[in-house]
């Protein structure tokens, strides 16, 4: 007899993996410097129109998937149509896993270290961003230091995934996720209460709309992507361990609401602590590692705060990074009759691997480019701005046309009959939503990811 497939515990547990996998490194670390260099408020009212008609939309779709089927993202598609395409574009999703997660792990890497950079006291020898990114390139720069890293993170990645969905993933969740609430929100008071703060307050909430351009509607949609781990079957997966019990519309609107908060509050915290040290908000991808440090050496208590706040990075990013290999986990184990436990050794074993390239792109493979880019710039690349918006545009295909809008609401309802007593229309907006808008809206990011749009709009100019 075939052995009971895993599943969550409670539905409490399978919101606060979801949305461990959701909050990461693209909340407390993508989100903030993206806002900064895309102008702030105006950008942040275009995100969360992405995330309303496209992000929620999508993500109640991938989750349905994967509940239904009870299966991998290959398997799911598999099961529910008979078209040889659609488990390709499963197959594809994992793919992607494994890369994302391959760099993915490096940048976390960084972040377990430098809780130790905090601890040492490092971050108080230098007084300027320029010290503090000197510190982060001679830290990077060192192969041991990085591939190290990368290591450890992904040691620890794969030791919460060895043991399973709850003992494993549910029981880390629960335990990281009110963590890294309790330390953002520490982090964040104390940044409201520094002396100028407000002024990054007013840098966030007040739009600037001279700011807009149709290329920040394109970042805020691909940044949606990011941040919901979607597109690539990563809440498919999730989902699939998902009750019929529980309601899904309801499952994902709290996700969606625990992801966007995180990252507004991750967004209050840094910037008040920035304007409030006269730092500058649109210094990019180094915010983080350059900015912060010296915001930290300026702030009272600032020793103690460097410390609790590389410890949540670093949790926000375990909890996207198990996410990330238990895609490749159930596949293995649906598909293929693996065990979990050497799909664990195996596939973590070849992520680092895959993630050497990676991590030496920041020292002995600096220079060497393919199509300008480094390897690790080139892999975010093709995910993040080719694979996810790809696969979120075929999975919102396949729900609208292939798999039958008619039976997807008999599986919408199940667990949600109070949802569908109450009202209708709520229904009918996400059937319009998943069948007309995020197709075209996606399509659209895509032609810019892929340099088409630039063209197009360079014409017109
Ligand atoms: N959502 C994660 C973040 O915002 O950091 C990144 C991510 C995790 C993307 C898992 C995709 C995924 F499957």
């Amino acid at each position: 007899m075939e052995k009971k497939r895993e599943n969550w515990g409670s539905k409490t547990g399978f919101i606060l993996a979801a949305a461990g996998s959701a909050i990461g490194l693209g909340n407390i670390w993508r989100f903030p410097y993206v806002v900064g260099e895309n102008g702030g408020a105006a950008f942040i009212i275009l995100y969360l129109l992405c995330i309303a008609i496209i992000g929620l939309p999508v993500l109640l779709g991938e989750v349905l998937i994967g509940r239904t089927a009870q299966r991998n993202p290959v398997g799911s598609f598999r099961a529910l149509t008979k078209l040889k395409f659609w488990p390709y574009v499963g197959g594809m999703g994992i793919a992607a896993g494994f890369i994302i997660l391959s760099y993915y792990a490096v940048v976390a890497g960084w972040s377990f270290g430098y809780i130790f950079e905090a601890i040492a006291g490092s971050f108080f020898e230098f007084n300027t961003p320029d010290a503090a990114a000197n510190h982060f390139n001679s830290l990077t720069g060192n192969v041991y230091w990085i591939v190290g890293m990368l290591a450890v993170f992904m040691s620890l990645t794969m030791l919460i995934v060895y043991f399973g969905v709850q003992k494993g993933i549910e029981r880390g969740s629960k335990i990281m996720m009110p963590a890294l609430f309790i330390l953002l929100i520490i982090v964040m008071i104390r940044g409201i209460t520094m002396e100028g703060g407000s002024e990054g307050l007013s840098f966030l909430f007040e739009p600037d709309w001279s700011k807009i351009t149709p290329l920040t509607f394109l970042e805020a949609l691909g940044q949606g992507f990011f941040t919901l781990s979607l597109g690539m079957g990563a809440m498919m997966t999730y989902g699939s361990y998902m009750s019929v019990k529980d309601s899904v519309p309801s499952s994902s609107l709290q996700i969606v609401f625990l992801d966007t908060l995180i990252a507004l509050i991750a967004g209050v915290a840094i910037f008040t602590a920035v304007f409030s040290t006269g730092m500058n908000p649109s210094e990019g991808p180094g915010l983080i590692f350059h900015t912060l440090p010296v915001v930290f050496t300026k702030m009272t208590s600032g020793f103690l705060f460097s410390i609790i706040f590389f410890i949540l990075l670093s949790i926000a990013a375990l909890t996207s990074t198990i996410s990330l290999m238990e895609v490749i986990t159930a596949y293995y184990v649906d598909e293929r009759k693996w065990k979990r436990h050497k799909v664990v050794v195996v596939f973590g074993s070849l992520t680092f691997l895959f993630g050497i390239p990676s991590a030496l792109s920041f020292n002995l493979l600096s220079n060497f480019t393919i199509f300008g880019f480094t390897i690790f710039d080139l892999l975010i690349y093709i995910t993040a701005n080719i694979m996810l918006p790809l696969g979120g545009l075929l999975i919102a295909i396949f729900i609208g046309y292939v798999w039958g809008l008619d039976k997807v609401v008999v599986e919408l309802k199940k667990g949600a009959e109070k949802l569908f007593e109450r009202s209708h229309w709520r229904v009918n907006v996400w059937k319009v939503l998943i069948k007309y808008f995020a197709p075209v809206l996606i399509f659209i990011v895509l032609l810019h990811s892929t340099g088409i749009l630039r063209k197009i709009l360079n014409i017109f100019n």
